[in-house]
């Protein structure tokens, strides 16, 4: 499928990225806009004749009838035989949406609505816990039910005027007892998050939870909230159905922060800041639906993708948000696209004749740059990066550190495309008295390769709308690569066998089961730390 692209890369990737800008306006013919968001990709080695072909292949595998099919309701998750509707969550204002010729979206209304009675309530001191007005909310998932969440309280600071919102994910007890020590058990509420609600993390903590509370006070379960789309089981915990928040199966775990599972974030920024949340990515939808493929962000930031991982090789793919707010987005990335796009077979169960998504990392500028960007800079392999920044940052006061934020940002940019050849290396020595056998010596440590690909994501300033506009502007990016390279990215079946194997370890580790039949190392592994234990 991209052979003509690699033959064309295989041709043309000597030529330095510098020598692209020759031709006129290339900066803006190789960037998009959608709204107030500009997306530059002109630091690449994309040309004309990649874009085209690359616009062939989203033409000729169907992404325009595939886009149409999942925001119709078409069952696009095959092996779970879902419809995909994450965008219905953010419908504010658009047209019915039908799954199987029932509209959903009176269903989407009443859950927000009820969402934002129960925030109301809360924020204003109307639902309150036996010592008075909640003051701390635990958000207990694990996932999407996490990540989501997580990443946007965080990027939202600045819109906090609710109570205050701690995560709790991991099963390490340490992660829900750090949490618990500082809180006020008569003041706090805890939201267990899980679309499923047999994740075994989440529910190991949520019991915990509610032991700790009733500890502490009569009711324990009326502090509790669900998240969920199994009804029956929230039931089973205690938790009573006016403060269980259900949503249906078409939303997946990743894509679940537009509906319930975006509680916490509405309990904290409040029912308009998170319908302001809602429209961003609601703006984004209707660009992604009805711009041109060739002037349409999610789609061209899937083909730069694809360009780099499929074409390249390059393996991994830097997102680097120089916004400190953002600093749980490359976590959330993570997980939307190497869940979503990390398979191996495609929709028919075919082995895939080419490598599947990348591995995704990064962390935020410019704290990166102290760490890891000597090997982005200098090491053997290339790593495409994604740079992130706002134009304008929220604390009107520090303008000066907004000003070198965006400075280093797009030194970097520069740098990376730039590079420094050997003999601009050899001149800085020499300025600097160097001579003869040294002189070379040192020089070769500083030449900087260049020609190194990155894009950057410009916007306003992270406000609500921005960062809907963002999130859902990544999760029709990876809808576009998983169309393009045919996968499902709606199931997550990778994650099973893991789940299956800790479920026997555990009956080993209490000694209910013998462990002959597992492999040396697990054994070895198993004996060493059942001694250290009696
Ligand atoms: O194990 C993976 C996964 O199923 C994710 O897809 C999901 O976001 C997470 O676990 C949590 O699942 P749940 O919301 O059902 O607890």
């Amino acid at each position: 499928m991209f052979d003509a692209l690699k033959r064309h890369w295989d041709a043309q990737k000597q030529q330095p990225i510098m020598a692209l800008f020759e031709a006129k306006n290339r900066a803006e013919q190789f960037s998009v806009q959608a709204d107030d968001l500009l997306l530059d990709y002109s630091k690449t080695q994309i040309d004309a004749i990649a874009r085209e072909g690359l616009l062939d292949l989203a033409q000729a595998r169907g992404l325009k009838e595939r886009r149409s099919d999942m925001f119709q309701g078409a069952a696009l998750n095959e092996t779970e035989g879902r419809a995909v509707l994450h965008s219905a969550l953010r419908n504010l204002d658009g047209p019915d949406v039908f799954v199987n010729g029932h509209n959903v979206m009176p269903d989407v209304q009443e859950a927000l609505q009820r969402m934002t009675r129960f925030s109301e309530d809360l924020r204003r001191g109307r639902f309150q816990g036996p010592g008075g007005p909640i003051t701390d909310i635990v958000n207990i998932g694990i996932g999407g039910s996490d990540l989501g969440p997580a990443m946007a309280c965080l990027a939202l600071a600045p819109y906090h005027d609710g109570p205050k919102c701690h995560f709790v994910s991991n099963v390490d007890g340490a992660h829900l007892h750090d949490i618990l020590q500082n809180l006020d058990p008569t003041r706090s509420l805890f939201i267990i998050a899980s679309k499923t609600f047999t994740t075994i993390e989440t529910m190991t903590n949520a019991q915990t939870a509610k032991a700790w509370l009733a500890q502490h006070v009569t009711d324990p379960g009326a502090q509790f909230v669900a998240l969920s789309t199994a009804q029956e089981k929230t039931k089973a915990f205690g938790i009573a159905a006016e403060r269980v928040f259900g949503f249906a199966d078409w939303v997946g775990g990743r894509y679940s922060l537009w509906g319930p599972i975006g509680l916490s974030l509405m309990l904290a920024i409040g029912p308009n800041a998170f319908r302001e949340f809602l429209r961003g990515a609601q703006s984004m939808d209707r660009h992604f639906c009805t711009a041109e493929l060739s002037q349409n962000m999610p789609v061209m930031l899937a083909l730069v993708g694809l360009w780099h991982h499929q074409v390249c090789g390059f393996a991994t793919r830097a997102v680097l948000p120089y916004e400190q707010r953002l600093s749980r987005l490359p976590a959330y990335l993570q997980q939307l696209e190497m869940e979503s796009n990390g398979k191996r077979v495609d929709m028919n169960g075919q082995d895939l004749p080419y490598p599947s998504g990348p591995v995704v990392w990064g962390e935020p500028g410019t704290n990166g740059q102290h760490a890891f960007y000597q090997l982005i800079h200098q090491g053997t392999a290339v790593v495409p990066c994604e740079f992130m920044v706002a134009r304008e940052g929220h604390e009107a006061s520090l303008d000066t550190h907004h000003r070198l934020l965006i400075a280093n940002c797009l030194a970097q940019s520069e740098a990376l495309m730039r590079g420094r050849t050997l003999e601009q290396a050899r001149q800085l020595m020499i300025a600097q008295g160097l001579s003869g056998h040294e002189l070379e010596r040192q020089a070769r440590h500083r030449v900087f390769p260049g020609n190194r690909p990155s894009t950057t994501l410009i916007y306003p300033r992270l406000s609500p709308f921005v960062l809907g506009q963002i999130i859902a502007l990544y999760e029709h990016r990876v809808f576009a690569e998983g169309v393009i390279l045919g996968i499902n990215s709606f199931d997550q079946w990778g994650v099973e066998l893991g789940k299956e194997l800790a479920r026997d370890m555990e009956q080993l580790l209490s000694g209910a089961a013998s462990a002959a039949d597992k492999d040396g190392s697990t054994q070895r592994l198993l004996d060493y730390i059942r001694t250290a234990q009696s």
